[in-house]
C-alpha cells in the first residue's frame, strides 16, 4: 500500500542525523518542514518534503497513493512509550483513595497492598482475561498516538505467572497493531511468602527464571526495582549481571522513592537505562552522563504519588540522554496518555517543548534499542506516523490534557482515522 500525507502545517523531523540518543542541545534539535508531505510505501517511509518535490521525484508512486489531506495539522513520528507495566490484573482505585486520605505508597505495599495486591489479581486472572484487558489498554494507547510500547512483567513473581504475563505480551505483539517490546521484571517485588528469605527469591530469579526467559526468547531486557525494602543494590547487581550473561540487557527502577545509588549502579552495570530517578544523586547523574545511560523519566508517577519530580532539566544540562514515558501501571501511574505526561515534563521538570518531543520519540526508541528503526521521520525507517489535529507542535502542550491524535499509521497501515480505531 502507498500512502501520501499531503500538505501538513508542520512535519516534525530532526535537524541532525546524530547516531545514538540525543543529548544536550541535540534534544532541542527539532526541525519543521512547513507544508510538508510524507510518502509511505508498504511499511517504509520513502520520502519527506514539500509536495512539489515529491511530484518530481515519485510521479509513479503518487498516481497509486491513497492521499491523506493533512492541511492544518501536524505530522510526526509515532510516540514510543518505553516504560510500562502493561499486562496486569485488576485496578487499585481504593488505594488511590487511601493515599488521598493520608496513607503512603510504601505503607500500603508493606501492608500487603500495592504490587502485592496486583500480583494476587494477576495470578488469579486467566491468560484470556489478561489478554482481553490488555488489548483494551493497547487500543487506548494507539488512540493517543503511541505506536510502540514496552511491557514489563513483574506481577506474577513466580515462573508460571511471570511467563503468563510475557506470553500475553508476545501474543498481543503478534495480533495488535502496536509493537510491544518485552522486559522481564521478576525482580519487581519480593513475594510475601519470601519475607525474611529475600536472597532465596534472588536465587530463584538467577538460577531458574532468567535462564528460562532467555531460552524461550520471552524478553529483551531485565529490570529490577532497586529500592529500600525491595531489592538492595547488591541483590540488584546480581540479578542484572545474571541477565547480562544471558544477553538480557539491564534496566533499573532506580532512586524512585529513597536515594539508593540506583543511578550509580545503572552506570556501573552498563544498563541501557535507569528509570524514575526522582531522587537520584548528583554523582549518579554525572556517572550516567559519562556512560551515556538513558534516563527514562516518568513524571506521571511523581504527579500521582505527589512525590518530587525528577531533575530532568539538570540531567539534560549535565549531558544525560533523557526519555520520558507513562510508567502505565495500576498503582503509581494509571494513565495511557503519553501526551499528558509530556505536559507534566514541561510544567514540572523544566523541559522544553522540543525536548519532550525528542524524549518521547527518538530517545525513547533508543531506550528500547530501536533508535535505528523507529522514533523519527527519516527515509527508510518504519512507517509509524501520526497526524495531530493542532496547527503547530507548540499547541500539543498548550491545549493540554486532551487527545489531539487524528490519524495513526502503523507499519504503513492506517489504524486510527479521525480519532476512531479502524
Ligand atoms: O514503576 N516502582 C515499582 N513499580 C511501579 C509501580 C507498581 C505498582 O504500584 O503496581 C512503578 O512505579
Ligand atoms: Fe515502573
Amino acid at each position: 500500500m502507498t500512502i501520501l500525507i499531503k500538505n501538513a502545517n508542520e512535519v516534525i523531523t530532526f535537524k541532525s542525523v546524530a547516531q545514538g540518543p540525543r543529548i544536550k542541545e541535540q534534544m532541542q534539535d527539532v526541525a519543521i518542514i512547513p507544508y510538508g508531505s510524507v510518502l509511505i510505501e508498504n511499511d517504509r517511509i520513502v520520502a519527506i518534503g514539500p509536495f512539489t518535490q515529491l511530484e518530481v521525484d515519485y510521479p509513479d508512486l503518487l498516481t497509486v497513493a491513497e492521499v491523506i489531506d493533512a492541511t492544518g495539522k501536524v505530522v510526526m513520528p509515532g510516540l514510543v512509550d518505553c516504560h510500562t507495566h502493561l499486562v496486569h490484573g485488576g485496578t487499585r482505585e481504593q488505594e488511590f483513595n487511601m493515599r488521598l486520605n493520608g496513607s503512603t505508597y510504601m505503607d500500603i505495599m508493606n501492608a500487603g497492598g500495592g504490587i502485592h495486591a496486583t500480583t494476587k489479581q494477576t495470578r488469579e486472572a486467566s491468560f484470556d482475561e489478561l489478554y482481553g484487558k490488555t488489548l483494551r489498554h493497547l487500543d487506548v494507547f494507539l488512540k493517543h498516538g503511541i505506536t510502540t510500547v514496552e511491557a514489563k512483567s513483574g506481577y506474577g513473581l513466580d515462573w508460571e505467572n511471570e511467563r503468563k504475563q510475557l506470553e500475553v505480551a508476545k501474543k498481543l505483539h503478534a495480533t495488535h497493531a502496536i509493537d510491544i517490546v518485552s522486559t522481564f521484571m521478576g525482580a519487581h517485588a519480593v513475594p510475601r511468602d519470601y519475607k525474611g528469605r529475600e536472597d532465596e527469591f534472588v536465587d530463584i530469579l538467577v538460577d531458574d527464571m532468567l535462564p528460562k526467559v532467555a531460552e524461550l526468547g520471552l524478553a529483551e531486557f531485565n529490570d529490577v526495582f532497586c529500592e529500600k525494602g525491595v531489592f538492595t543494590p547488591e541483590q540488584s547487581r546480581r540479578i542484572l549481571e545474571a541477565g547480562k550473561a544471558l544477553q538480557l540487557t539491564p534496566k533499573i527502577h532506580a532512586d524512585e522513592i529513597e536515594p539508593y545509588k540506583g543511578a550509580e549502579l545503572a552506570a556501573e552495570v552498563g544498563a541501557i537505562s535507569a528509570e524514575h530517578l526522582l531522587v537520584a544523586s548528583d554523582e549518579g547523574i554525572q556517572k550516567m552522563a559519562a556512560t551515556g545511560t538513558i534516563a527514562v523519566l516518568l513524571p506521571g508517577t511523581a504527579f500521582f504519588l505527589r512525590a518530587p519530580f525528577a531533575r530532568g532539566r539538570l540531567m539534560i544540562d549535565e549531558g544525560v540522554p533523557v526519555a520520558i514515558s507513562t510508567d502505565f501501571n495500576p498503582g503509581s501511574s494509571p494513565t495511557m496518555s503519553l501526551p499528558f505526561i509530556m505536559n507534566l515534563a514541561c510544567m514540572h521538570m523544566g523541559m522544553t517543548l522540543e525536548e519532550v518531543l525528542t524524549a518521547t520519540t527518538i530517545n525513547a526508541a533508543y531506550a528500547l534499542n530501536r533508535g535505528h528503526q523507529i522514533g523519527s521521520l527519516e527515509v527508510g525507517k518504519q512507517a509509524d506516523v501520526i497526524m495531530l489535529d493542532v496547527a503547530n507542535y507548540k499547541q500539543l502542550q498548550y491545549f493540554y490534557g486532551m487527545n489531539h491524535t487524528h490519524t495513526v499509521i502503523k507499519n504503513g497501515r492506517i489504524v486510527v482515522q479521525d480519532g476512531i480505531l479502524l
